[in-house]
């Protein structure tokens, strides 16, 4: 159910720790992979050798290990989970997220977090009618936390009412319900999405082409149709397979490209420009092989058409999403091609950074809109798919 997730497990400092345990096994058996955070008051309720056993991982509670300096980087483990659960969550936990505080490494986790973030309340149930915990707990909605309802029942208090953390397997139930929404989220939408390296045939056995493999096309279109999108993929030579649920239309040409895209764009929704198209092409295509002479010898080229201009002129409220491959005067040339080809947002790899580019699996790229520049940092490049989706449906 949870296979390949990445769930931080946040346990803060309350008598329904003990229930985190078993919510953690449940987690792991579910597939995912977990690592725990632990505040310090936490640690009074639950060992961190019960929660490191279970979660087959050691715990966090401190910035670093007092005792080897090594540090436990809370950005890196917010961009390393799918989902930040935090179970339980006390009412003062909540009303530090709710205000920004970040006084120990389960709050800055939290601030640095990019993936969804839920909590299981767990308190008395006075303190849970409370109006200042209502409005924290309000204002942590409206910042899109997700909030697993307490029960009724017995409280540690020997009181009967509201508050009680919701028992471990509802939570469970409760993040394979996120993970499925987060899955179904595009579902009735249709996109189109470009990939790979075009062909310019010269003759029968020569063409130009470039080094593009199609990685970071086929990442986007799988994750597009993951969300539920219907996604047409137009797609030049690549040597990869076909991703599920995907419409491939197959392409050679700059010109076939223009011709499969601009047939379908009408219908879609929007369309991310990931292809490495040519911009010239032979001016003529030899019939016949062309045999060698004594001397040089020089191709007229001809221009091809702009596929991602033509859509932007097109556009209307469709989201279109270009990328761009600079190797100098980075922003500006992305920030001019934004405009140009009219995007909503343009990614822009920098071939001169360690790990980004053309073969490899990882990717670093800024997202640029109108409003300003978001660096990323390494991250493979499904991961990049999945941030650049992410920003599609927010303009959705
Ligand atoms: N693109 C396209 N059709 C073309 C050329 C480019 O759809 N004929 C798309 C690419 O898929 C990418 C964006 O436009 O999303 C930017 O492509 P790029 O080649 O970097 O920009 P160019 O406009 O060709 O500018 P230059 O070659 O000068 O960098």
């Amino acid at each position: 159910m949870l296979k390949g997730k990445h769930i931080i497990l946040g346990v803060t400092g309350s008598i329904a720790a003990y229930k985190s345990a078993v919510l953690c096994r449940l987690l792991v058996s579910a597939g995912a992979e977990v690592k725990v955070v632990m505040t310090e008051l936490a640690k009074q309720f639950i060992t961190p050798l019960t929660m490191a056993t279970l979660s087959k991982n050691p715990i966090l509670v401190e910035f670093f290990n007092p005792e080897n300096g090594e540090w436990n980087s809370h950005v890196k483990l917010g961009e390393w989970a799918d989902l930040y659960l935090i179970a339980p969550a006390t009412a003062n936990t909540m009303a530090k997220m709710a205000t920004g505080v970040a006084d120990n490494l389960l709050l800055t986790t939290y601030l640095s977090a990019r993936c969804p973030v839920a909590v299981a309340p767990a308190m008395d149930l006075d303190m849970y009618a409370h109006v200042a915990t209502q409005r924290n707990m309000e204002r942590l909605k409206q910042d899109g936390v997700h909030i697993i309802e307490p029960g009724s029942g017995f409280l540690a208090s020997g009181l009967v009412g509201k508050g009680r953390m919701a028992e471990p397997q509802d939570i469970l139930d409760a993040v394979v319900a996120l993970f499925d929404e987060k899955k179904k989220s595009l579902e009735g939408k249709h996109f189109l999405v470009t990939a790979g390296a075009t062909i310019e045939p010269i003759d029968p056995v020569r063409f130009i082409s470039n080094h593009s493999s199609g990685k970071m096309g086929y990442a986007v279109a799988e994750s597009l149709a993951e969300r539920g999108a219907k996604v047409t993929l137009v797609s030049g030579r690549t040597s990869l397979a076909t991703p599920k649920g995907v419409d491939m239309v197959d392409v050679l040409s700059a010109e076939q490209m223009y011709e499969a895209c601009n047939a379908v764009f009408e219908q879609t929704d929007g369309a991310v420009m990931c292809a490495a198209v040519a911009d010239y092409t032979p001016q003529t295509v030899a019939d016949e092989k062309l045999k060698k002479g004594d001397g040089d010898m020089s191709i007229a080229l001809k221009r091809t058409k702009d596929i991602a201009a033509s859509l932007g002129e097109k556009k209307g409220s469709r989201v279109l999403v270009g990328f761009a491959m600079e190797t100098q005067n980075e922003r500006e040339n992305a920030q001019s091609k934004l405009e140009r080809k009219n995007f909503d947002f343009i990614v822009l790899n920098s071939l001169r950074t360690e790990g980004a580019g053309f073969r490899g699996d990882t990717n670093v790229v800024t997202l640029i809109d109108k409003c300003g520049a978001e660096e990323l940092p390494l991250m493979s490049k499904r991961e990049v798919a999945e941030r650049i989706v992410d920003k599609i449906e927010t303009i959705l």
